[in-house]
């Protein structure tokens, strides 16, 4: 009887102990997914196969593949008509709701997602995006779509069409997803004066000390530039690097920007900081093996 009460507690204390301690120090750290152009929540052949394949090098990992809409072809729909600011701030209500995200995340976007998420973490600081992984993402925008993904490549056909006709108009920048990362080297003032997202978060306006502090709050921000990418002009974007202002050949790596001698966003500071990782992968758009993304993206994760 008396040993058997002993027991229980021991038991008791045994499982307050892994409760504070054991359990909680090693669940996860959840990731939040953000899809591509085109693209889905969760196709199982792209961002459901990436849920499936670090749910399982990580388990017990909290994944959120974020789908902006009710349904998913609204979710792909809104990868080209709805506005990003209003994207981002969708995005931002959802991890905010989120109870499984309260003690912070990791974030993962795909393409036109990893300039998205950017945007999250400087503008929403709350729960806090620990390490940013952009997957292919054109942080200084984009000069053109020489190739599309498959499905989508009339779409596209189409959004170069609309992009010829005026990137920078109002009607074009509110309704098309694309112009409002279109930034033309020829012509940057306008550039600077009518993108209405990613002109915004580069700072070419004004200099919102808010974006740089919450940006620098991240610990690692990872860009992956694919190498021998044909669906993105220029690669360069990838790394933060764009052609050099009024022609559009010669490109310059980030720390030739202004703004990065500068020092508008922080990206500086935490270049010299090590927080900035550049991972360069041998082939097209968004093409990796399972081993190179197990090798050299999973450690960001873990
Ligand atoms: C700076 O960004 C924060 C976060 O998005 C926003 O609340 C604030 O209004 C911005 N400030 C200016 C001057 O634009
Ligand atoms: C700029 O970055 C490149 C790599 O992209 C590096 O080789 C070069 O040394 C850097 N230049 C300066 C001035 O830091």
């Amino acid at each position: 009887m008396a040993s058997a009460r002993v027991l229980g507690l021991s038991l008791l204390l045994l499982l307050l102990f892994l409760g504070s301690f054991g359990c909680r120090a090693s669940v996860p750290l959840p990731l939040v997914i953000w899809h591509g152009m085109g693209d889905s929540c969760c196709n199982p052949e792209s961002m459901g196969y990436i849920k499936k394949i670090v749910e399982k090098k990580i388990p017990g990992i909290y994944v959120l593949s974020l789908e902006i809409g009710s349904n998913l072809i609204e979710d792909m729909e809104n990868s080209f008509f709805m506005n990003v600011n209003d994207q981002v701030k969708l995005v931002c209500d959802i991890l905010a709701k989120d109870p499984k995200l309260k003690g912070g995340y990791n974030a993962m976007g795909f393409s036109q997602g990893g300039q998205f998420l950017r945007a999250v973490v400087q503008r929403c600081p709350t729960p806090p995006m620990i390490n940013l992984i952009s997957v292919g993402g054109q942080h200084q925008g984009v000069y053109g779509f020489p190739r599309c993904p498959g499905e989508s490549s009339h779409l596209c056909d189409w959004i170069r069409k609309m992009l010829d006709l005026g990137a920078y108009t109002k009607t074009i920048q509110e309704r098309l997803v694309q112009a409002q990362y279109w930034h033309d080297p020829l012509n940057e003032e306008e550039y600077q004066k009518k993108s209405l997202f990613l002109a915004d978060i580069n700072q070419e306006r004004c200099i919102n000390t808010t974006y740089k502090k919450n940006l620098m709050s991240l610990n690692k921000f990872v860009m992956v530039k694919f190498l021998k990418d044909t669906m993105v002009d220029p690669p360069a974007s990838e790394w933060f690097g764009y052609y050099r202002s009024g022609q559009a050949k010669e490109t310059i790596p980030l720390n030739e920007t202004s703004l990065y001698t500068e020092d508008r966003l922080g990206l500086k500071e935490m270049d010299q900081a090590g927080k900035l990782v550049f991972l360069g992968v041998e082939g097209d758009h968004l093409h990796f093996s399972k081993e190179w993304f197990y090798k050299n993206i999973l450690p960001f994760l873990q």
